[in-house]
């Protein structure tokens, strides 16, 4: 017999190694290669051998095949909905990554109860390595908010239970004929034939690589979940990625409400369409109306916080954006971002500082954006700027003025993309002002309902937006 080989495999980036290091050599992490011991591969013509859909393919023609645009499975919680495309597609394996306690198991358990028994796709099995199924039962009456009606009648279609075995998942799935899988979560689950522990990189890639070729071959769609590090890598494998359909990442701060569940990947629709819950005692809670929900707790008329209007996919949102300047104390001025880059906060404080001559150098600078929201655009820069300027000077920025721009070196406004987007969704909310880059062709007018500001500058448009900033400039 073939004696069994060894190798290394870093968990995070998948870096392939002969000999056991202690830091991985491509992504830098300590203490992240596994063993993995390979078994030899059996002969190709064995039938396990056989990688692939089925043995029988056929190639067929485009028009014989079955199957329309719209052949998903509706599903009534609009905004996962959303970010999948509009429903589930059958035969699809969809990822649903986050960071541990994030709300991945309750958004799946939830999806779940809505949809069990509701439609002629409501079988649904729910595979936990994490939790027994007392407990996903107790979670599960916990999101009815021990309604006694709905407790009653909960749904018949809708099958537990805790397994990491991925032989005996797959036996599971055979006997009980669902619609619908979760698998929560794959570093759970683990193949016995492979001599590695579950987590590992091999496990889960052939582990993922199983759910799929049942998912192809049965028309069964499987939602896997995916614990990610504090890199925003799923951890194990980025591999698995490559594996599913569709990927979604539900994001937030742990500490606030919002959750975003956000399409990285989508074979079957369009890729950074962003959902938006609310985690409450009961469970997620759509937001259907984001914008007004992250302003709802601005005060207006206090120095520091200018509202911006940022883009999660095809989907404007309202976001305020706070900045505090305060006189360091010791040693060197600190500059403090909280869901903006921090480099870009650099940039944004030296222009204000060179340009417009602002002694930022003496101060700490602080600069959060409210409701846990991470904002990585430029068109941010300008909001990020005024929220400072306005703290350090004192002034209140107009309560009723959205900022946009995209900040340039010399102290010049950048134009931002989808302005008429953005402009109309500020415009829905009531704001009557809209400070944004000067237009440089003139094209169609700008939407209604909203008094736009074109500034050729940081300088102009600081003035524009502070409340009579008139005797300092
Ligand atoms: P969970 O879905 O277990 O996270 P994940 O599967 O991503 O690891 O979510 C756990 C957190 O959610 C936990 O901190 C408690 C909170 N939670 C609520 O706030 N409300 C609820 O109704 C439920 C079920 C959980
Ligand atoms: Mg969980």
């Amino acid at each position: 017999m073939a004696k069994p080989e060894i190798r290394y495999v870093c968990r995070l980036c998948g870096r392939v190694s002969a000999r056991m290091m202690g830091r991985c050599p491509q992504c830098g992490e300590y203490d992240s290669m596994d063993e993995e011991i390979l078994t030899p591969e059996p002969p190709v013509n064995s039938k396990k051998g056989q990688r692939g859909l089925s043995i029988q393919s056929k190639p067929m023609r485009l028009q014989e095949i079955e199957g329309g645009l719209d052949d998903r499975i509706p599903l009534s919680m609009g905004e996962f909905a959303r970010v999948l495309g509009g429903g589930i597609v059958p035969g699809s394996i969809v990822l649903v990554g986050g960071d541990p306690g994030i709300g991945k198991s309750t958004l799946l358990l939830q999806m779940t109860m809505v949809m069990a028994g509701k439609t002629d796709h409501g079988r649904i099995l729910y595979v936990s390595g994490e939790e027994s199924e007392k407990q996903i039962k107790m979670r599960a009456l916990r999101l009815l908010a021990a309604d006694e009606r709905k407790i009653k009648s909960l749904p018949e279609d809708l099958f537990l239970v805790t397994e990491t075995n991925l032989d005996v998942i797959l036996q599971h799935i055979t006997a009980v004929k669902p619609d619908i899988v979760i698998i929560d979560s794959i570093q759970t689950v683990y193949m016995p034939e492979i001599n590695s522990s579950a987590g590992s990189v091999t496990q889960v890639r052939e582990c993922s690589s199983r759910l799929r070729e049942l998912a192809k071959s049965s028309g069964i769609a499987v939602f896997v979940v995916g614990h990610v590090t504090k890199e925003g890598v799923i951890a194990g494998p980025r591999v698995l990625e490559h594996i599913v359909d569709t990927v979604l990442y539900l994001e937030g701060d742990r500490y606030q409400a919002f959750r975003l569940l956000r399409s990285v990947k989508n074979r079957f629709g369009p890729t950074s369409e962003v959902g938006v819950f609310e985690m409450r005692g009961n469970g997620m809670v759509e937001v259907l109306n984001p914008s007004e929900a992250f302003l709802a707790e601005r005060m207006v008329n206090v120095p520091g916080s200018a509202v911006v209007v940022t883009m999660e996919g095809t989907r404007p949102l309202l976001v305020e954006l706070q900045g505090l300047t305060s006189p360091t104390q010791f040693g060197n001025a600190r500059r403090t971002p909280n869901g903006v880059d921090f480099n870009r906060l650099l940039l944004v404080a030296a222009v204000l500082t060179r340009r417009l001559g602002l002694h930022l150098g003496e101060q700490d600078i602080f600069v959060n954006v409210v409701g846990g929201l991470r904002i990585d655009e430029p068109a941010a820069d300008l909001a990020i700027a005024v929220a400072i300027a306005s703290s350090m000077k004192d002034i209140p920025v107009k309560a009723d003025a959205v900022l946009l721009g995209e900040i340039g070196l010399s102290g010049e406004l950048r134009w931002v993309s989808q302005l008429e987007a953005r402009l109309k969704e500020a415009a829905k909310l009531g704001f009557k002002t809209a400070i944004v880059p000067r237009r440089i062709r003139r094209g169609e007018p700008w939407p209604e309902g909203i008094n736009v500001v074109e500034a050729r500058s940081l300088r102009e448009a600081i003035q524009f937006a502070l409340i009579a900033d008139k005797k300092e400039n």
